[in-house]
């Protein structure tokens, strides 16, 4: 895993809106007393689901605050789970998975698409539209290549199709998640084959007697 740092450039301050502030409180509520610092996971992602897809250093300072939590808690917890971005990130933000299954399958052409169509991993577009990032299994191996932008699955990708997708959603078009070969989940991705023939019954039995045949020699077992 590579070096997590918080970003160079942070805002001055945060804090929840409303209704957020309202869910974190319903988080909160579920552990028992003095067991508050369980909800850290939830109230940072709803703090970065709140700023656009990033973590600033005032959120998780807000979120320590709120749990009675020393600030280097939190900050661990969020520089761990690399599902917190800790850097701004595009509107539309693609996780490539790089992991074996999907590298065998291609990853490695739609890593090439990223750089033609979007530029440097972990950089932004002018326009603010894409960034990239590669990173380990997502867990749709049966249908790598895949990758995930914003809050969805592409699977069953070519470099072609994956490269329409990035197409579409910078024209501000929709996209259809999931496979984007003819499979709508993981069955086999060509024409299901059922034996529908009788088996048959073996009508002579092998009766030989098995032998050993070490040292050249055919001995009887
Ligand atoms: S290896 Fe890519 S989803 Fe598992």
């Amino acid at each position: 895993m590579s070096v997590r740092r918080l970003h160079s450039e942070q805002p001055s301050e945060f804090a929840f809106t409303s209704e957020n502030l309202a869910f974190a409180k319903q988080q909160i509520a579920k552990y028992p007393p003095n067991r508050q610092a369980s909800a850290i996971i939830a109230l940072l992602w709803q703090a970065q689901e709140q700023v656009g897809g990033w973590l600033p250093e005032p959120a998780i300072r807000y979120v320590a605050d709120m749990l009675a939590m020393p600030y280097m808690r939190a900050l661990e917890v969020a520089t761990f789970y690399t599902m917190f971005n800790l850097s701004p990130v595009g509107k539309y933000f693609v996780q490539l998975c790089g992991t074996t299954p999907c590298w065998l399958r291609g990853a490695e052409a739609l890593k090439s698409v990223c750089r033609k169509k979007i530029g440097a991993e972990k950089q932004m577009t002018e326009d603010g539209q894409f960034s990239w990032q590669e990173v380990e299994c997502l867990g749709a191996c049966v249908n790598a290549p895949m990758v995930q932008i914003n809050n969805d699955f592409y699977e069953d990708l070519t470099a072609e199709s994956f490269e329409a997708i990035l197409i579409a959603l910078q024209e501000g078009k929709e996209v259809k998640p999931g496979p984007q070969n003819a499979r709508h989940a993981s069955e086999p991705a060509h024409t299901p084959v059922t034996t529908t023939a009788t088996p048959t019954t073996p009508t002579t039995a092998n009766t030989s007697t098995p032998t050993n045949t070490n040292n050249g020699e055919n001995r009887t077992i």
